[in-house]
């Protein structure tokens, strides 16, 4: 069966195209290489034993996108990671992410409106509940108001696909929710590989074990949590590409409750700044320097996933604990620097 995965050289993307090739799915993968390199796929090839089909295509090119589809007219699912995920710089260039996540996701959902039958999951994130009234936070919490562009593009996705399902019997869609993608494949062969400085902790954090960064700026201590810092809720990457194979093979044998369906992707537990920090240093045994500044703008106190909805419908638990994530972040973070 054909998969097509958009973004599949990024780091959620390479990871979930690994585990659908372990599963027996044959993967056609659309990049335009833009944040990640074709060497993911020798990572691929090295720990699945084979070379998924590549096309280097900008999905905003839409008669190229259309000769795609018309070429593999056989894709049997799709798989949606590819989008432009930069907060800050989204706030920028409002336009370049309305283009880039919603333009792209409309030329898409245009090609699979025609098939008689199509499954399609869209990469959403957590963030589309902002600062949640209620810990943890289940699918029927409200949205928020998006703090970013970025984030408004994940809502306006949802509503996008949501609509489309309403008047496109044949398609079928779930939206993921992640929460806080984390670590890499324990073959160490992929990983993260952030362009420029890192945005988000966990790079940050073992870019700055291995003396890539002087230190880590912790993004306030007067948050009320238990230690003072953010809690939010860190996933292994392996989990939440897992997710996306039970997911789609939910939609590809017809088991879905409606032709739109969304889910919480987490693990449940919350961990602070500083008890991400205690992992590393935990793992790795060497201290992180760090110290804590001011509040980062934009960023909400608390959010951890209700999973309960995943874990009973979709039968997917997260399995990494923190420990575990974070080890296979710094034994990425080791390889690739050596
Ligand atoms: C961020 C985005 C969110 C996006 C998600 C995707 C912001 C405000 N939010 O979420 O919209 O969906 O990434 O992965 O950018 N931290 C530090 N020092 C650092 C970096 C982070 O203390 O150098 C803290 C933050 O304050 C936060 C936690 O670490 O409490 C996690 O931060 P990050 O990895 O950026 O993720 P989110 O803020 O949850």
């Amino acid at each position: 069966m054909k998969i097509l995965v958009t973004g599949g050289l990024g780091f959620i993307g390479s990871h979930t195209v690994v585990e659908l090739q372990n599963e027996g799915f044959e993967v056609v993968i659309i990049d335009d290489c833009s944040n990640a390199t074709e060497k993911v796929l020798d990572g691929i090839v090295a720990i699945t034993g084979k070379l998924p089909l590549f096309e280097k295509l900008d999905l905003k090119e839409r008669d190229k996108v259309e000769s795609f589809f018309k070429k593999h007219d056989d894709i049997e699912g799709v798989i949606h990671f590819a989008a432009s995920k930069a907060v800050g710089e989204s706030v920028e260039k409002p336009l370049l992410y309305y283009e880039n996540n919603i333009g792209t996701l409309v030329y898409i959902l245009k090609e699979l409106s025609q098939k008689a039958k199509s499954s399609f999951i869209f990469s959403s994130s957590c963030t589309v509940y902002g600062q949640a009234d209620q810990m943890p936070i289940t699918e029927d919490a409200p949205v928020k108001v998006a703090e970013s562009p970025y984030g408004n593009t994940k809502q306006i996705g949802e509503e996008i696909i949501a609509d489309t399902c309403k008047v496109t019997p044949s398609l079928n869609a779930i939206a993921l929710r992640y929460f806080n993608p984390m670590g890499a494949h324990p073959s160490v062969e992929i990983g993260e590989l952030p362009v420029g400085v890192p945005q988000n902790l966990v790079p940050f954090i073992t870019q700055t074990a291995v003396g890539m960064r002087k230190e880590l700026s912790v993004f306030g201590d007067d948050y009320p949590t238990e230690d003072g810092t953010c809690v939010r809720d860190y996933i292994h990457v392996v989990d939440l590409a897992k997710a996306h194979v039970v997911a789609l093979k939910r939609l590809l044998d017809s088991k879905n409750d409606s032709n739109y369906e969304v889910f919480n992707v987490g693990t449940g537990t919350g961990s602070t700044v500083l008890q991400v920090i205690n992992s590393f240093e935990k793992v790795s045994g060497q201290k992180l320097n760090y110290k804590i500044v001011a509040r980062r703008a934009g960023d909400i106190t608390t959010a951890y996933a209700d999973t309960t909805k995943a874990n009973a419908i979709l039968g997917w638990k997260a399995q990494s604990t923190l420990d575990q994530a974070m080890e296979s972040a710094w034994n990425w973070e080791q390889k690739i620097r050596k």
